[in-house]
């Protein structure tokens, strides 16, 4: 994060008010007219977790920003990375990491679309369909030296569902940087539930120099989130 974010950031709240910027009773009035029991326990979430008011006061447009930027401390995978690309973008706070530490060309694609991130190329469509990659790929003028993968399925609530739907979302991302990424390159995704599958783990051990797990600060401590970092792409055969 800039210089002036880490000015900004004073660390975890030291009470309840400064959490949120809220009290308490002006949470719970909003979480009440929320309009089902889920929506109401996501408005309370987000109305008392410190990096969604980080990321309004750092102008980014997703808390997830700040797990991109603490997965780049521990591994700097955003050093030197001139060629990104974005798979599952949306609403593009990632994109904003990027091109904040120097990303000369970044492309993204999401089912959902987004408010236009100036200098990101953003392509609305699908992972599993080659013409949208093919669109998005249209935004690079060479090989990307790092793959990024936040994609998540929309959950089902069906635990053994949604494990299958992240772990084949993650699969394919695993997949497209093998066919794209440049030598000595760097790919990072997100996974679910214990980390890669073991098939997904060989794969990567054997096209990159190393491979890890990492669980940023900033990703909920009850969600099985966790990222998966290769670096060191080696050059096909
Ligand atoms: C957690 S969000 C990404 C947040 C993003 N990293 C940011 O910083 O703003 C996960 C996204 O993956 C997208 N996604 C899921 N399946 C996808 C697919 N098959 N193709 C493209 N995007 C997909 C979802 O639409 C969702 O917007």
């Amino acid at each position: 994060m800039s210089e002036d974010e880490k000015r900004r950031w004073k660390g975890p709240p030291k009470n309840e008010k400064a959490s949120s910027g809220r009290r308490m009773s002006e949470r719970k009035i909003i979480a009440y007219n929320a309009k089902d029991e889920s929506s109401k326990r996501w408005i309370e979430r987000q109305l008392s977790d410190p990096y969604v008011q980080r990321a309004k006061a750092d102008n980014y447009r997703a808390r997830a920003a700040y797990k991109l930027l603490e997965i780049d401390e521990k591994t700097r995978i955003l050093s030197g990375a001139k060629r990104v690309v974005d798979l599952g973008s949306a609403p593009g706070g990632w994109l904003q990491v990027c091109l904040r530490r120097g990303t000369k060309e970044i492309v993204g694609i999401d089912l959902l679309p987004i408010d236009p991130v100036p200098g990101a190329h953003f392509v609305q469509g699908d992972v599993n369909e080659p013409e949208d990659v093919e669109a998005m790929m249209k935004g690079l003028s060479g090989p990307p030296d790092l793959v990024l993968s936040d994609m998540a399925a929309n959950t089902t609530g069906h635990k053994q569902t949604d494990s299958l739907r992240t772990a084949a979302l993650a699969e394919m991302a695993l997949y497209f940087a093998s066919e794209h990424l440049a030598p000595g390159g760097s790919f990072c995704s997100k996974v679910f539930q214990g980390g890669a599958t073991p098939d997904m783990l060989k794969q990567m051990k054997s096209m990159f120099k190393t491979v890890k797990h990492i669980k940023p600060p900033a990703s909920r401590a009850g969600s099985p989130e966790l990222f998966v970092v290769a670096q060191g792409f080696k050059a096909k055969s």
